[in-house]
């Protein structure tokens, strides 16, 4: 299967150089974490599932305790794309946000086709990017 195109990824091809580390919590089959590879030259793109897909080196638990695994500044993007209730896509913002250095990007997936995401991305941010289903914003500070 063909996973849609994402826009934030597409930006990043577009705007960063290669060699990007990077996060996907919410990975699923890993079709759009097979698109990343495709699309961005990562270096280290880290996998974030509850369940146990068998795909190889995903890191397996729940966001917000694997989280906690992570230095703060280490990631160039974060690909939010887990539980899609409010509460939970509002949680995802503030412990990875911290884990992206400065200039790299936070978003993630289904911004029309789940309120909750939507809900949450629009309390979080003033100004944001948003294409097809992606949201995506620029770390500044
Ligand atoms: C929409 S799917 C991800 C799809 C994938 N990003 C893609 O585009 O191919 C959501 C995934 O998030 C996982 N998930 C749900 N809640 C989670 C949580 N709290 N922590 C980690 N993973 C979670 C589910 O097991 C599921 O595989």
């Amino acid at each position: 299967m063909i996973p849609d195109t994402r826009p934030m990824i597409e930006w990043i091809r577009d705007n960063r150089e290669a060699g990007l580390t990077g996060a996907e919590i919410g990975v699923n089959h890993g079709l759009n974490a097979e698109y990343i590879r495709n699309t961005l030259k990562v270096v280290v793109l880290y996998l974030v599932d509850a369940v146990d897909y068998g795909i190889n080196g995903l890191m397996v638990g729940y966001s917000n305790d694997i989280v906690k695994k992570f230095q703060d500044g280490w990631l160039d993007f974060v690909y939010i794309d887990a539980n899609h209730q409010y509460e939970y896509v509002l949680e995802d913002i503030k412990l990875w946000t911290p884990k992206v250095k400065k200039g790299g990007v936070i978003g993630g997936h289904d911004y029309h086709s789940s309120a909750g995401v939507k809900q949450a991305v629009n309390e979080v941010y003033k100004d944001f990017y948003q294409e097809k289903e992606d949201w995506w914003v620029i770390k500044n500070g």
